[in-house]
């Protein structure tokens, strides 16, 4: 992706038109009918009840998990316990990273058909749509997935926030797939047995205004590779994430301050499919920019994976191959995002 196709840049010079690249094909079009659509939001799940909450309101949240994730496989995490002061200092760094100017973040750039650095991930050819999404993604955990070359010195707080923030979200990761393992039947530590040291990833996506929202998308429909991916929704940013249901495109409306969860293919395959990873994508807006976090959690790539046999009878036979999770991530980045597609692979 070179400077033409900066949708920061593109935003600045104003063309008169879209460039061809990022107008969508019309069926994939974000028209206003969806937007209006649903009045329905997703489930919240109040994290003070698992944690601290006396046994009746512990059950009654494991019960409210369970719905969540079997019928959204999205939940709005409250009372966290992330301080708000991180939350802001995070989104601080970020957006303040993406205020660079386009050569300053030209010095981590994410090279062709890797996922860290600055630029847009999942672009693999001439004819491929682009969304209109600047990212900035980086591995976090285990020290041996950095690339040390692309934390970059300005802002000046910007590692050592991403480091707190990381490992308060890391904490909240493995709590939540306890209270999972819970809902599903299952010991609290099976999840934390089989990963191993979780690998834990971020990615800042920064989505400029666009005079016409209703000819791109933010980000192309996907499901995430991970176990569970934890995202924070920029305060003050427009209404952007958007999750297929029942074959519609319902809006995720932001609640302050909480940090939205979604379950990933790996979760999906763990499950047998009784927790499904659910496509989502994000849309522009014609003022507002807006501005995400999204943390990917996923066992280490070593793991060996497939449907947990403690899930499997007669009324549940194996829906899914057992392969290796590192193979799985290498598939995943190497192709485009494209809906439920990538989790062919363990089919
Ligand atoms: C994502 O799916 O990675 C992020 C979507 C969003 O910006 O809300
Ligand atoms: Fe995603």
């Amino acid at each position: 992706v070179g400077h033409i196709d900066d949708v920061q840049e593109l935003r600045k010079a104003k063309p008169t038109t879209i460039p061809e690249r990022f107008v969508r094909d019309l069926t994939e079009r974000p028209t206003m009918a969806t937007a209006l659509s649903s009045a329905t939001d997703i489930p919240n799940i109040n994290f003070s009840k698992l944690i601290k909450g006396n046994p009746d309101e512990f059950h009654s949240e494991i019960l409210n998990l369970t719905t969540a994730c079997e019928q959204w496989g999205f939940f709005q995490v409250i009372n966290h316990e992330i301080d708000l002061s991180l939350l802001e200092s995070i989104e601080k760094v970020a957006k303040d990273f993406f205020m660079l100017p386009l050569e300053e973040k030209q010095k981590y750039p994410m090279a062709p058909g890797t996922v860290q650095g600055y630029g847009q991930a999942f672009v693999f050819s001439e004819n491929q749509k682009l969304d209109w999404c600047n990212m900035f993604a980086l591995g976090v955990e285990p020290h041996c997935i950095r690339n040390p070359k692309l934390w970059p010195a300005e802002p000046a707080e910007f590692s050592q926030t991403l480091e707190n923030y990381s490992s308060r979200v890391r904490k909240l990761c493995e709590n939540l797939l306890k209270y999972i393992a819970m809902s599903l039947g299952l010991k609290g530590d099976v999840f934390e047995k089989m990963f191993g040291v979780a690998v834990q990833a971020v990615r800042m996506n920064y989505y400029p205004p666009c005079s016409r929202p209703d000819l791109v998308l933010g980000l192309s429909p996907h499901s995430d590779g991970s176990a569970l991916t934890v995202l924070q929704q920029g305060r003050g940013s427009s209404v952007g994430l958007q999750i297929l249901k029942n074959n519609t495109w319902v809006p995720v409306q932001p609640i302050a301050n909480a940090l939205v969860v979604n379950i990933g293919d790996t979760m999906e395959v763990l499950t047998n499919g009784r927790y499904k990873s659910v496509e989502h994508r994000a849309v522009t807006h014609r003022e507002k920019d807006r501005l995400s976090i999204a943390t990917f959690y996923a066992p280490d790539y070593e793991t060996e994976l497939g449907p947990m046999p403690e899930l499997l009878d007669e009324n549940n036979p194996c829906k899914y191959r057992r392969y290796n999770h590192g193979e799985y991530s290498k598939h995943y980045v190497t192709n485009k995002l494209q809906g439920k597609k990538t989790l062919d692979f363990a089919k």
